[in-house]
């Protein structure tokens, strides 16, 4: 009978096979065919590194490591870009912004730090929570809320969806998209995934109503999309930043929308009032 030779090293496998000699091994990251490994009789242990006999690919010991750093390079990739095409973000500066360049040189620093931390566990744990920072300008709320998104990220492998809102950056995009199609049409989807995405930053809530009249069509419209987005975060993890005193969220929000979020964010509370603006007079 003749046989090829991928034949006759097929029949040679299985004859292993039956004898315990050889076991399959998952399939080959290469060709998809079953790889194999020798097996020590005596004891069951594995003798060989996995190989595959149908496209001869082997697997080294480095090389399950660097299947690894590939997937998580992948999804990186994924996630970053999600962040840039979902986001809508004025000063770019902000995506410098970590923990690990967040300088702690007081208490509140330290206690701010801590809770933006909890903040970040909690999110990548899955559970829903909303994380509010309330305070002047110039205190470090958005600087802990980006750090928050890198940190969820690396914590969940980058599995997560994120995206970071700042506000006013958003309703100026969505009015430009009126004489600009294209703009348009990038912003209804930052709007939609925003809506959608496992953890959210909406940075400066409130300062969509700076240069306003509440009541008049400008101000109706911001507070229609700013409505639209917390309505749809009620139930997903979110980070708040404002300058607002909650009575002033109540005030343009509505009740309804405002204690829902505040209904997830007990314990996840930091008032930054007592920290100088970081940018004036230093870290101090
Ligand atoms: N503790 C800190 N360590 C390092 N930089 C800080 C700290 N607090 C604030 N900053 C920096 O000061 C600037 C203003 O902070 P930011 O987070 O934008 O303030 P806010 O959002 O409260 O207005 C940013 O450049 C930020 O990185
Ligand atoms: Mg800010």
């Amino acid at each position: 009978m003749t046989q090829t030779i991928a034949e006759a090293i097929n029949d040679l496998f299985v004859n292993y096979k039956a004898k315990g000699l050889m076991r399959d091994c998952g399939p080959c990251p290469m060709c998809q065919q079953p790889m194999m490994v020798f097996v020590n009789t005596q004891t069951g242990d594995d003798r060989s590194l996995p190989a595959c006999p149908s496209c001869g690919y082997k697997e080294s010991n480095g090389t399950k490591q660097h299947h690894e750093d590939l997937s998580v390079n992948a999804l990186k990739n994924d996630a970053y870009n999600y962040l840039v095409n979902s986001s809508a973000i004025g000063d770019t500066d902000v995506l410098n912004k970590k923990f690990s360049n967040y300088q702690v040189v007081n208490d509140k620093q330290a206690q701010a730090k801590a809770l933006a931390e909890r903040i970040a566990d909690k999110a990548a744990s899955g559970d829903v929570v909303h994380g509010i920072f309330s305070g002047a300008t110039g205190t470090g709320k958005s600087h802990l809320s980006m750090a928050i998104v890198y940190q969820v990220l690396e914590a969940t492998h980058y599995k997560q969806k994120i995206a970071f809102i700042d506000i006013r950056e958003l309703i100026t995009q969505i009015k430009r998209g009126f004489k600009d199609q294209n703009i348009a049409r990038h912003y209804d989807r930052v709007l939609d995934k925003a809506k959608q995405a496992d953890l959210v930053i909406i940075d400066d809530l409130g300062s969509e109503t700076t240069g306003t009249n509440s009541g008049d069509e400008a101000s109706r419209f911001n507070l229609e999309i700013v409505t639209e987005l917390l309505q749809a975060r009620m139930n997903k993890s979110t980070v708040i930043s404002t300058n607002l005193t909650s009575n002033d969220l109540i005030n343009i929000y509505g009740e309804r929308i405002v204690s829902r979020m505040m209904a997830h964010s007990q314990g996840y509370v930091m008032k930054f009032d007592e920290l100088a603006d970081y940018r004036i007079k230093g870290a101090v």
